[in-house]
């Protein structure tokens, strides 16, 4: 295996989940195509209608505990790529769902935060969540009420570790993007930074080309639980093209 032990970043969006049942964003099912983001995912709307956006993240939490959404076949290959990779694998995910870290992703940094935790907008600690959050709620450490938010990054707020993914761009020798429409920065940038900036081969495996593929050197067109799983195979045993 030629360049066996570099190391990957792989940054994943709301494609990988699709096929898990949840749905993406910008495809047009998707849920900005039933609510405005303005309305539900900015500070601005926290702070006009606590109601309307805690209830729209209520629903969305409901889906992930109560339904049986699981890890697909994409989720499950990125393991077996951590697992069996002689170099590091870092997965950067965008999605708030908890899908990667059901799978069993180790080394796994959510950007956009997590949908199954609440943070106290008094305290500021964060805690394991799977209930409602309704203006009533109390932190349970502070015992403040109506301050727990979802412990999720908004449009206009700073993503979470963005030095430590910054640190993995510029040194990796490969960059994989999975269902992402590469719309949305930082996490837009990322391509270029690993592979124009840094000395990364970059490679785009989403359903069809998103609004940033012409920067990656490589692509792959289809269903994430079908490209990934080949992807993975054909890394393990090729080692990352030249
Ligand atoms: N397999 C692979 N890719 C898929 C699949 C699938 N089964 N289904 C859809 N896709 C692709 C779509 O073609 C699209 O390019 O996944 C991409 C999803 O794009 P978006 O809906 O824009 O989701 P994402 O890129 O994760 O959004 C980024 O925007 O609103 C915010 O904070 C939210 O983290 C999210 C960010």
């Amino acid at each position: 295996m030629s360049k066996a032990s570099p190391s990957i970043v792989v940054l994943t969006g709301a494609g990988i989940s699709k096929e898990s049942g949840l749905d993406t964003f910008r495809d047009k099912d998707g849920i900005w195509s039933r609510v405005s983001l303005e309305d539900v995912a900015t500070p601005e709307a926290f702070h006009r209608n606590p109601a309307r956006v805690q209830a729209f993240y209520n629903d969305r939490r409901r889906q992930l505990v109560e339904s049986d959404v699981k890890p697909n076949a994409a989720h499950e290959a990125l393991v077996r790529l951590e697992q069996a990779w002689p170099g590091e694998v870092l997965v950067v995910t965008q999605n708030i769902d908890d899908l990667h870290d059901r799978a069993g992703q180790r080394n796994l940094i959510h950007m956009h935060g997590e949908l199954l935790k609440a943070r106290c907008e008094a305290c500021g600690e964060a805690h394991s969540w799977k209930d409602d959050i309704t203006v009533e709620t109390a932190c349970p450490s502070c015992g403040a009420v109506g301050r727990l938010r979802p412990h999720v990054v908004w449009f206009g707020e700073m993503p979470f570790e963005m030095e430590r993914i910054y640190a993995a761009l510029g040194t990796c020798g490969l960059f994989i993007s999975i269902g992402t429409s590469g719309s949305v920065y930082p996490a837009a940038g990322f391509v270029q930074e690993a592979g124009f900036y840094g000395d990364a081969h970059t490679v785009e495996l989403n359903l069809e080309p998103s609004d940033g593929s012409v920067q990656f050197h490589e692509h792959l067109h289809g269903a994430a639980s079908e490209i990934v799983p080949a992807y993975v195979e054909r890394l393990l045993r090729e080692g990352i093209p030249e």
